[in-house]
């Protein structure tokens, strides 16, 4: 076997064809099965460090490589072992290339690598599949697709794809990121034996991530991205419907909110506000003067959210139909645009990969834009035909369908991204197909779950597993989208949306409403409650919007992410921690009034009541109740109660403190715009001891907050900052 240094830090370790790439960075590793990509093989990944150099050892049989905390072993048979500060962590069956590439479910697959699943071994993250957290013994096949049953864990792919997953046994994490679009396989030890991963076209490349669990999530997150800051108004409450059609409808919703004093951030409008739903008009008739409407809700601090479907309308007059066959924007088939079937009848796709058309598209969504709308939502960008799936050889301006489709959502979004985000304002869009690197254009939603309580349940690891994957601003529709919801579903479901970074109420037509008001008044009452909680917690969330652009950690994290020491914590399914200091453990069986608790190790506090906490509990959790604890020690940054207005930044900040020593580092600028680029923001460093709370600016370039207030075991005193 050889090992030869092909290019600086690159080495070229095995025999001609049958040779591997490595590439060492700090804290992760490259492996490859050929020098370069190919060109058409897309790859989130922004910009990669010069690789380091590492110390090469023949030993017999093996050859070993070390650079830093890393050290690689590769065998004879390019069987690979890694160690990192001399633990063992991720190490190979040998390398099968793509000749003996295998058959699986009739689909043959390229190059693969596999390795023993061993006792203790958990797997996490691969986007939103449907299951438990842990995806120990399931598979995953990363194509994105409409699955229009209901989502159970024996459904393999989803609407996105996220080829990437982190391994925990005991305290040794590891994650590895398989850089390659086309459709792949992941087998987490279905036979209880081995698992492994592969991909159907493009060769091998993966990285490899060493070290603890936040630095792996911060390594992967620098490298394919992270959310932009989002503007304040989006972490606020979201109200949609398929659908409010007609401006009668939308301003009796919105008043419904105001009557019942709920706080509104945003109303979504789904395809019926489009004339026969052709992408970029408004129904004239149902909307007769769009722009008034949008600026009226703007005034009562509502913005308005307007899908768009890729599928453009096969009709002739229709100005995007016949721009995009003039400038050949269209995908293809045998070099003829491709019609398939959506919404508007016969529609055609947009090849969003093809720059001329991302620009085409992303005039069309300025101009849309500036009719009043804030926020663009992308559906149905599978791409979801209800002919079935695209033909395999369908092209995307010249990108076959195999390279392209878990792409597409991606794409669409990025396109409309780009064009919001010229005006200025930091934009918001919510995607329903995604892939590595989604998260710097877009949130995303689950897609169509259902009204049951499997599906409130599943909306825990869901929304952990995408803040695991790199997606962290993540919701489901609350209260289930296909099905008539119950008082006592939606109640439970807004008790846990009410911690979703994307808070957002959808549901069909053809399904009961779900606006609060149209339960009982009991039903109104708690939801008022999550949402008045939802908005006191905003200085909190934008925090957590803060920690997720510069560290890359996820708002819902799971309990292991803060805890990795303590096993029992790796696998609980219906709690999470929401940022460093809060734990919440929403109830997700129906007509249950307790929940067992699982404490981590150390003391915690009843969010309301301040009762202390050392082990698990059973706590008492009657419907209408939000079972919250804060971690010892910790300062919950609080808005006043009765703050809904998100577009303008808060007066007043209330630091709830709870008893023990810990710290805070709040972030706090306008809320919206790119001002912060330029350094208009604060950043203050609180600590807390025993409730005596003192604060520092780290950073001092936006106004100051006119009182900040400690809430300590129910007293208030007013504080000011060094
Ligand atoms: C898809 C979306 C759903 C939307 C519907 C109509 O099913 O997932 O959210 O309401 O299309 O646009």
């Amino acid at each position: 076997m050889d090992i030869q240094e092909v290019e600086r830090g690159v080495y070229r370790v095995g025999k001609g064809e049958e040779s591997i790439f490595l590439r060492f960075y700090e804290g992760y590793v490259r492996v490859s099965s050929s020098l370069s990509r190919p060109s058409s093989l897309y790859s989130p990944i922004i910009a990669l460090p010069s690789p380091k150099e590492a110390k090469v050892k023949n030993e017999r049989g093996s050859i070993c490589l070390t650079s830093e905390d890393i050290e690689a072993k590769i065998g004879e048979d390019l069987a690979l072992s890694f160690s990192f500060q001399g633990k063992k962590t991720f190490s190979s069956f040998p390398f099968q290339r793509k000749k003996e590439g295998f058959s699986h479910n009739g689909e043959v697959y390229g190059d693969e690598v596999s390795f023993p699943l061993r006792d203790g071994d958990h797997f996490y993250g691969v986007g939103d599949h449907a299951g438990p957290l842990d995806k120990r013994n399931y598979e995953v096949i990363n194509w994105n697709t409409d699955y229009v049953y209901a989502h159970v864990e024996v459904v393999k792919s989803l609407y996105k794809s996220f080829p990437f997953f982190l391994s925990k046994n005991l305290d040794v994490f590891w994650g590895l990121f398989l850089d390659n679009p086309s459709k792949t396989l992941f087998n987490f030890g279905v036979d209880c034996e081995k698992c492994l991963f592969s991909s159907k076209e493009g060769g091998m490349d993966f990285y490899l991530f060493f070290g603890d669990v936040k630095t792996i999530m911060k390594n992967y997150t620098s490298l394919t991205g992270r959310p932009p800051l989002p503007a304040r108004w989006t972490l606020g409450y979201h109200q949609s419907r398929w659908s409010y059609d007609s401006e009668e409808k939308v301003r009796s919703i919105v008043k419904g909110f105001i009557d019942n004093d709920l706080p509104l951030s945003c109303i979504h409008l789904d395809i019926d506000y489009m004339d026969s739903f052709k992408v970029f008009t408004i129904d004239k008739k149902k909307f007769p003067n769009p722009e008034k409407l949008f600026s009226d809700l703007s005034s009562l601090g509502v913005h308005v959210v307007a899908i768009l479907d890729p599928g453009v309308k096969k009709e002739e007059g229709y100005d995007v139909y016949e721009e995009g066959m003039k400038e050949r924007h269209f995908a293809t088939e045998n070099g003829v645009p491709y019609v398939g079937k959506v919404w508007p009848g016969e529609s055609l796709f947009p090849s969003f990969n093809d720059e001329g058309c991302a620009k085409w598209w992303g005039e069309h969504v300025k101009s849309f834009a500036k009719r009043g709308i804030s926020g663009i939502w992308c559906d149905m960008n599978e791409p979801t035909s209800f002919t079935g799936e695209l033909p395999g050889d369908v092209s995307f301006a010249g990108l076959p369908s195999s390279l392209a489709h878990n792409i597409y959502g991606d794409k669409m979004a990025k396109a409309t991204y780009d064009a919001l985000d010229s005006l200025g304002k930091r934009p918001f869009l919510i995607t329903r197909a995604a892939y590595v690197g989604t998260c710097r254009y877009s949130t995303v939603w689950t897609g169509d779950n259902q009204s049951i309580w499997d599906h409130l349940r599943l909306a825990i690891p869901q929304e952990i597993s995408l803040g695991l994957s790199g997606m962290p601003l993540v919701g489901t529709d609350i209260g289930g989208f296909c099905g008539d919801t119950t008082p006592e579903l939606l109640t439970r479901w807004i008790g846990l949306g009410l911690f979703s970074p994307l808070m957002r109420n959808h549901c069909p037509f053809y399904n009961r409403p779900q606006e609060p008001w149209t339960f009982t008044p009991k039903v109104t009452d708690d939801y008022r409650k999550a949402l008045r909680l939802r908005y006191r917690l905003l200085p909190y969330l934008y925090d957590l919007a803060f920690g997720n652009v510069t560290a890359g950690l996820p708002f819902m994290r799971p309990l292991f992410m803060e805890f990795p020491r303590e096993e029992r914590l790796s696998t609980i399914n219906d709690e999470f921690m929401e940022g460093e200091s809060l734990l919440v453990s929403p109830v997700v069986e129906a007509g249950t009034e307790k929940k067992l608790v699982f404490f981590p190790k150390g003391k915690w506090y009843d969010f309301f009541s301040g009762k202390l906490y050392e082990e698990d509990s059973i706590v008492e959790a009657p419907l209408g109740s939000i079972p919250l604890f804060a971690r010892e020690g910790s300062i919950i940054p609080l808005a006043e109660e009765g703050e809904y207005d998100l577009d303008k930044s808060p007066d007043v900040l209330i630091l709830k403190a709870f008893l023990g020593q810990g710290t805070l580092t709040h972030y706090e600028d306008e809320g919206e715009g790119k001002g912060y680029e330029n350094g208009e923001y604060n950043l203050i460093r609180f600590t807390n001891l025993n409730g005596k709370v003192e604060g520092t600016y780290l950073h001092h370039g936006y106004r100051d907050y006119k009182k900040i207030i400690v809430e300590f075991e129910g007293d208030r005193k007013e504080i000011s900052i060094k």
